[in-house]
């Protein structure tokens, strides 16, 4: 049973009527200054990834190892849509048979993000060319990502060993991102394992990781042996009673994919008030501080955050009905937020940077990517304007 959580009555953004014109005045030029990007960075990089985020403005490069990777495939799966270049598609699909390698060696695999790792590379590739090979990757991924789930807690553990004491129990709010890969396994086989685990753990995740105002714990930690909840807490949010900004964005388009597959209305409802609660507390642009708790302070921005939002509310509006008062908010918000994303936010050709999307902030506290660019930022970034110039399939 899920306890009562506020559903705030939404605000509109600033000067929403400018910002039809504004996104709809930016919107091309950012489609190729991001295509320019792209090819750049797939000379540049060849076979090895970007690393999360940029040091001083640039890509470290890596093998396939961390929990972003795929978020590198997901942008030239987007790029070739978006151009019908077939480069970005070779690359991609190379970047395919590295992701059965990884999965075939458990190569760094002991994580709740084979869900975004094995969903926007492999899954892409099963929707987009009906790839055997990827899809077959994709369900061994979703075979380990189920080995992380705690059946008497009902949740899927975020990080680290199941038997660590410091993370055994441990779910984060980022992992709603993470089931879609095993609702869609079970799509794919008819065994219900996946899609049951998916669901208990979107339901724990509702019950625990959202607050009665509607913020969102960043993780939480249940008792794996007797399933009784115990506490939640912050890894990369200013405190643990504050809202951490891309927690909540995650929440935002989470617990909406969890809809998609599931049909649970719930869902939606919860996608609704998480986004209030995130949409209240902006500042005049749209792109929120790293933490909501910093609303009206000169805190830095977590651009990445408000990339995920605008995926997330543009996936919304497509599952109100247009009898839904806040349906246009929502829309209106996702367009201020876009347009100042490719305003102020893209970075320009001649900045002294390789990334798309400039000032995230991956962990404050450890000093690591901050305000700089993000692999996932460029992704939701590039998955928004994907999204403004028309419909696009989910990956997801
Ligand atoms: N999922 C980790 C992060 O959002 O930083």
């Amino acid at each position: 049973m899920l306890h009562q959580i506020a559903f705030e009555p939404l605000n509109h953004p600033p000067a929403s009527a400018s910002d039809i014109v504004r996104l709809r005045d930016t919107l091309g030029q950012a489609r190729e200054a991001v295509l320019a990007r792209l090819r750049a960075n797939l000379a540049a990089f060849g076979d090895k990834f970007p690393a999360e985020t940029c040091v001083n403005g640039y890509y470290p490069l890596t093998e396939n190892v961390e929990w972003t990777t795929s978020f590198w495939t997901g942008q030239l799966w987007l790029a070739w849509e978006m151009s019908g270049e077939e480069a970005f598609r070779e690359a991609a699909r190379r970047q395919v048979r590295s992701f059965g390698l990884r999965i075939a060696g458990r190569h760094d695999t002991n994580t709740h993000d084979l869900g975004f790792l094995y969903t926007l590379s492999c899954v892409a590739d099963w929707r987009l060319n009906a790839s055997r090979e990827a899809r077959g990757f994709a369900l061994q991924a979703a075979e380990a990502l189920l080995e992380r789930y705690h059946p008497k807690a009902q949740i899927i553990q975020a990080w680290g060993d199941l038997d660590d004491p410091e993370q055994a129990g441990r779910m984060i709010i980022d992992c709603t991102m993470n089931l879609p890969l095993l609702y869609w396994a079970s799509e794919q086989t008819g065994d219900p394992r996946f899609a049951s685990a998916a669901r208990a753990h979107v339901n724990q995740s509702a019950r625990f990781l959202v607050r009665p105002d509607a913020s969102t714990y960043h993780t939480y930690y249940m008792d794996r042996l007797t399933g009784e909840p115990r506490f939640g807490n912050t890894q990369q949010g200013y405190a643990d009673d504050s809202c951490w900004s891309r927690g909540q964005a995650w929440a935002i388009y989470g617990f909406l994919l969890s809809f998609i597959y599931t049909g649970d209305k719930e869902m939606v409802r919860l996608s609704k008030k998480v986004a209030n609660y995130f949409l209240n507390r902006l500042p005049e642009d749209g792109v929120c501080h790293w933490d909501l708790a910093l609303q009206g302070t000169d805190a830095l921005r977590d651009s990445s955050s408000a990339a995920i939002a605008v995926c997330g509310l543009l996936e919304l509006v497509k599952h109100l009905p247009v009898s839904d008062p806040d349906r246009a908010v929502y829309q209106a918000w996702a367009t201020h937020m876009l347009s100042s994303l490719n305003q102020y936010y893209l970075a320009k050709p001649d900045d002294a940077c390789n990334g798309l999307l400039k000032h995230s902030v991956y962990h404050l506290a450890s000093d690591k990517g901050v305000d700089e660019c993000c692999s996932w930022g460029d992704y939701f970034y590039v998955e928004a304007l994907m999204r403004a110039s028309g419909s696009w399939k989910l990956y997801w």
